[in-house]
C-alpha cells in the first residue's frame, strides 16, 4: 500500500483517468507468462503487457545476451558511430522481411517508427522532385500518439484536443468483400484530387480499434492498385510482427510485398524500447544525393541501443529453436477450438482469430467500442481470478506470450466462460 500511495503522488500513468481512485498493481517480479505482484498474487500476462512480450517475462537466453552486452556497451551515439548489435540485428530483419526490403533506420517506439515512414515516404517525393504530402489510411486505425501517427490515425475523439491533424489524410472503410471494389475506386478518386505520397495500414488486424480483423486478400487488392498509381505502400507492423498472425510479419500473408515497414513492440521479445523503420532500395537511392537537404534529418538520442539490439538477437535466436515455430502454431490451434465454443455462446459476437490472436465483443446495449461500460467490469473480474486481460470497451482479446501452455490457456478459456456466465 506504501508503494501505491508513493505511486499516485509522483507518477502520471498512461491511458488512465487522473480523476479515478485507480489502484495500480505493483509488479515485482515476472516469469514466463506470469507477473508477480507485491502482496504475492499471481497473474498469467494473457495481453502479453501492451502486446510486447513474445517469449515470457525474464527469458533466460535473453536474460543472458543482455548481462553479456552490458558489460561491453550500454549506449553510443547511432551517427557517426555504429555497433555489432545493431548491424546484426539489422540484417537478421532483413533476412526475414520480403526481399523488397533494402534498409533498416533505427528509432525508439512504435509510434518513431510510423513518424520516421511518413516522413521518409514524404521526403522521398521531395527528393525526387515532387511535392506530394497527402495519405491515405483505414477509417479504424491506430498508429501511435505522437502528432503524425495520430493525423494517420483515424477520427477519433481522443484527437479533439489538439487541433487539427499536421497534414492531409483521406480515410477509407476497412475492407470486406462487399465494399471492396468501392474501395478501389475510391483510392483512385482520392488520387486524382490529391497528392497522395502513401496509404499506411496495420496488416490483417486493427489493434486499437477492437482488433478488427480483415481479409489479406482483400488487402492484396489495395496494395497493388496503390502501387498502380505510384502510391507508397506502409505496413504497420508493429502490433502484428514477430508471429502474432501465426506467419513472422502479418504481409507474410500476401504476395505483394508493401514497400516499407514498421517494427516495434515484439522486435526486443518485448524487454526494451526500440522502432526500426525498413524500405526498398528504390526509396532508399532517393537520398543517395549531396544536396544537404535531400539527406534525412531524423534522429533519436536512443536510437538502435546496443542492449536493444541485443535483446532483439537473443529474440530472433530463441525463433530459430528447433520447434519454436510450432508451439505458434499449436496456440493458433488451441483457439481455433475455444473460437467455436465462443461462437455459440448467447452473450458473445463477432467472435474472431488472426494467429494468436483472438477476439469477441460482449453483447450489450451499448454500442461496441472503449467506452462500453462492460470494459471496467471484465478486466477487475479477470484480475481477481489472476489473468490479466486487458479489454477494449466490450472487446475482450488474447494475445498472449508464446510460451503459454496448453494447461494455461484452458485455465484462461475457463476463466473467461466463468465470467461471461456472472455479468
Ligand atoms: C499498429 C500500431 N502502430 C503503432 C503503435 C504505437 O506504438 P508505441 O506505443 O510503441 O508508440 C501501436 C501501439 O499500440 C500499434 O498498435
Amino acid at each position: 500500500m506504501e508503494w501505491n500511495k508513493r505511486d499516485k503522488t509522483a507518477i502520471w500513468h498512461p491511458c488512465t483517468p487522473q480523476w479515478k481512485e485507480e489502484y495500480n498493481i505493483n509488479i515485482v517480479r515476472g516469469k514466463g507468462i506470469y507477473l508477480y505482484d507485491d502482496q504475492g498474487n499471481e497473474y498469467i500476462d494473457a495481453v502479453s503487457s501492451w502486446w510486447v512480450n513474445l517469449h515470457g517475462h525474464a527469458h533466460p537466453h535473453i536474460n543472458e545476451r543482455l548481462k553479456e552486452q552490458l558489460d561491453l556497451l550500454e549506449h553510443v551515439i547511432f551517427a557517426g558511430f555504429t555497433h555489432q548489435p545493431a548491424i546484426e540485428l539489422a540484417e537478421e530483419i532483413l533476412k526475414l522481411l520480403p526481399e523488397n526490403q533494402s534498409k533498416i533506420f533505427y528509432s525508439d517506439n512504435g509510434s518513431t517508427a510510423v513518424e520516421v515512414a511518413i516522413k521518409i515516404t514524404m521526403q522521398y517525393w521531395y527528393n525526387i522532385g515532387q511535392k506530394k504530402l497527402s495519405f491515405i489510411a483505414f477509417e479504424n486505425s491506430y498508429h501511435g500518439d505522437t502528432f503524425g501517427s495520430m493525423a494517420v490515425g483515424a477520427d477519433s475523439p481522443f484527437n479533439d484536443p489538439y487541433g487539427k491533424p499536421a497534414f492531409n489524410v483521406i480515410h477509407i472503410p476497412t475492407p470486406t468483400s462487399d465494399n471492396i471494389q468501392h474501395i478501389v475506386e475510391k483510392i483512385t478518386h482520392i488520387h486524382q484530387q490529391y497528392d497522395i505520397a502513401g496509404f499506411i495500414f496495420e496488416p490483417l488486424v486493427q489493434g486499437w480499434a477492437g482488433m478488427l480483423m480483415y481479409e489479406a486478400e482483400l488487402l492484396e487488392k489495395i496494395i497493388r492498385h496503390c502501387k498502380q498509381l505510384n502510391i507508397i505502400t506502409i505496413a504497420d507492423e508493429v502490433m502484428t510482427g514477430f508471429g502474432r498472425t501465426g506467419a513472422m510479419f502479418a504481409c507474410d500473408h500476401l504476395d505483394e510485398a508493401p514497400d516499407i515497414f514498421c517494427l516495434s513492440k515484439g522486435i526486443t521479445g518485448g524487454y526494451m524500447a526500440l522502432g526500426a523503420t525498413s524500405c526498398t532500395s528504390k526509396i532508399y537511392h532517393a537520398y543517395l544525393q549531396k544536396d544537404p537537404l535531400k539527406t534525412f534529418y531524423h534522429g533519436h538520442s536512443y536510437t538502435a541501443n546496443p542492449l536493444a539490439c541485443t535483446a532483439g538477437l537473443a529474440s530472433l535466436e530463441i525463433f530459430k529453436q528447433p520447434g519454436y515455430i510450432d508451439e505458434i502454431i499449436r496456440i493458433v490451434y488451441k483457439h481455433q477450438a475455444f473460437l467455436y465454443q465462443l461462437q455459440n455462446h448467447p452473450k458473445v459476437k463477432n467472435a474472431r482469430q488472426t494467429g494468436t490472436i483472438l477476439a469477441f465483443d460482449i453483447k450489450n446495449n451499448e454500442p461496441t467500442g472503449y467506452f462500453n461500460s462492460k470494459r471496467d467490469q471484465y478486466y477487475y473480474a479477470f484480475l481477481k481470478k489472476g489473468v490479466l486481460l486487458r479489454p477494449l470497451g466490450n472487446t475482450i482479446y488474447l494475445i498472449p506470450p508464446y510460451c503459454i501452455t496448453n494447461e494455461e490457456l484452458d485455465k484462461v478459456y475457463a476463466i473467461i466462460l466463468e465470467t461471461l456466465k456472472v455479468l
